[in-house]
């Protein structure tokens, strides 16, 4: 037993497993867009580091397809250098190098049949070869705008194979990376054309922060533990406070970003798949689907924002240089921030604020959920001034960095006085158990062979979240009408300051951006 430094004790020797993964399935990795900047810094160093480990199937073969001329060589150079930067690609062993050698390049662009049709051949060696991998992982790390017409000659081309459901026969499935469309209209009709050449089981639509440890952590802290769950609904909980604040800007994708914004980029996935997660009820299994159902009945519930509420409920915000950055239009309204009041119409949360912002350039990184309790509903032993000093309970979930759970409660502060304090109990990953988990990337990867959707959006939570974001896009991007503004804020600070007028009408303040 150990006791770390804020006096918690921690077994974690005592931990059981309670579900093991299921066997992770070699096979042939397609990657679309696999000379482009995604690549070198997330799917590459992810692969390396499970090649690591050891935990990367034997056999795996890498077939590139891209658009780009690039020689092989010219590309596994890109791959290091990027990789090394990312410090990743520091130890090598065999099993990397092995599977660097296995690296093919198929060069086209995405509607030239005849790049398919290579394609094949090159994957028809593979398949026949002496150690023979017959499952097709096609992932796309292309720009969004490429994917319908992959997506078409994949299917067009016969190179998909329909058996998902029969063990006995090679699967293929697709990983399609963020952003899913545009609007809901846009995001329905990419789920058409992926379930034209798909089925749903075979699609894993990626959003990395479903792939964090401290993520996946919130359902167990949530589901595992019996003092959590009686008191999680709106009679014990005043607010929530979901944080995922950036320090750094555009970060070389400027011509993409000014295009998206921060409500396509971000608060469209990421933080609304959190907001599931905090609020969704218990699944009945630990499958995909239960959990995945259990988000979309959130997603569904959430009150939808009108024109007449959107001033009170969104701010728009946009860090000060922004404009000035190559690749941004001059006069670009772009909003780089957004924090906004989310409501839930069902008999659990009605009535409580959920308070999301996100935004780059802020004064720190960091990404935290922040549970508030009521406060006590009495002064303390009839003493009148005791109630301005015993602060209501909060729970703060530490998703990065630092990550971890910190419960605040009400303590006497020894002495002869009745003084009143408030103190951390304070659990941190590395503290308790020596060790992080794995990166996003990497888990999502294995989760793909293993066959394991539960980390992925499903169809339905895609257009809900574009459902849910598309009448604060419409109301903002018409320019017509002013129910939005769009404040500037300064670099290394916690936003604009008009983001508080979400939350004082109700008493409440964001936390401090530590
Ligand atoms: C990505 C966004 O999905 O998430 C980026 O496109 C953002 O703009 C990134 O910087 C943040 O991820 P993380 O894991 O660093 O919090």
């Amino acid at each position: 037993m150990n006791q770390t430094q804020h006096g918690i004790y921690i077994q974690p020797h005592a931990a059981t497993t309670i579900l093991k993964s299921h066997p992770v399935e070699s096979c042939i990795f397609i990657i679309f867009g696999g000379s482009g900047d995604l690549t070198a810094r997330k799917i590459v160093p992810a692969l390396h580091s499970l090649s690591r480990d050891g935990l990367l199937p034997k056999n795996m073969h890498l077939i590139v397809f891209s658009r780009s001329v690039m020689s092989l060589e010219s590309l596994l150079e890109k791959w290091d250098t990027i990789g090394r930067s990312a410090d990743s690609l520091e130890e090598k062993d065999g099993a990397w190098d092995s599977m660097m050698r296995s690296v093919t390049i198929v060069r086209g662009n995405y509607d030239d049949i005849k790049a398919y049709e290579l394609l094949r051949q090159r994957l028809g060696v593979i398949e026949s070869g002496n150690e023979a991998v017959r499952n097709r992982l096609f992932y796309l790390a292309t720009p969004a705008i490429s994917y319908p017409l992959i997506l078409t000659r994949l299917r067009q081309g016969e190179l998909i194979h329909e058996n998902e459901d029969d063990s006995a026969q090679p699967w293929s499935r697709i990983v399609i990376e963020k952003p899913f469309g545009v609007d809901r209209h846009s995001a329905q009709q990419l789920n058409t054309l992926a379930r034209n050449a798909f089925s749903e089981s075979q699609i894993y639509r990626i959003d990395h922060y479903l792939g964090k440890e401290t993520v996946q952590n919130i359902s167990v802290l949530r589901f595992g533990n019996s003092i959590f769950e009686p008191i999680w609904n709106r009679k014990y909980i005043s607010h929530v406070e979901v944080t995922v604040a950036e320090q750094v800007g555009t970060h070389g994708r400027s011509r993409y970003y000014d295009q998206a914004g921060v409500i396509r980029d971000m608060l469209q996935n990421h933080l609304l798949q959190l907001l599931a997660l905090i609020a969704m009820e218990q699944p009945s299994r630990f499958a995909a689907d239960d959990i995945r159902d259990e988000k979309a009945k959130v997603l569904r519930s959430l009150r939808q924002m009108t024109r007449e509420s959107l001033s009170q409920r969104v701010i728009l915000g946009q860090y000060a240089t922004y404009r000035s950055e190559e690749g941004v239009a001059p006069d670009s309204r772009t909003p780089t921030y957004v924090g906004l009041r989310v409501e839930i119409s069902n008999w659990r949360w009605q009535g409580v604020p959920f308070y999301l912002r996100t935004g780059k350039c802020l004064r720190s990184k960091t990404s935290r959920i922040v549970i508030h309790f009521h406060p006590i509903p009495l002064c303390l032993f009839g003493l009148g001034e005791s109630c301005d000093h015993v602060r209501p309970n909060v729970l703060v979930i530490r998703v990065q960095p630092d990550e971890g759970t910190e419960l605040r409660v009400a303590t006497k502060v020894p002495g002869e006085d009745l003084t009143i304090g408030t103190v951390s109990m304070n659990f941190s990953y590395s503290e308790a158990f020596g060790k992080r988990g794995g990166d996003a990337y990497e888990r999502l990867l294995l989760d793909v062979m293993r066959g394991n959707q539960a980390l992925f959006a499903r169809d339905d939570e895609i257009e809900l979240a574009w459902e849910y974001v598309d009448p604060i896009l419409e109301a903002y991007e018409d320019g017509k009408n002013d129910e939005i503004s769009l404040f500037e804020y300064p670099v290394g600070s916690d936003g604009p300051a008009a983001a508080r007028s979400l939350l004082s009408p109700l008493g409440h303040e964001w936390s401090e951006l530590t």
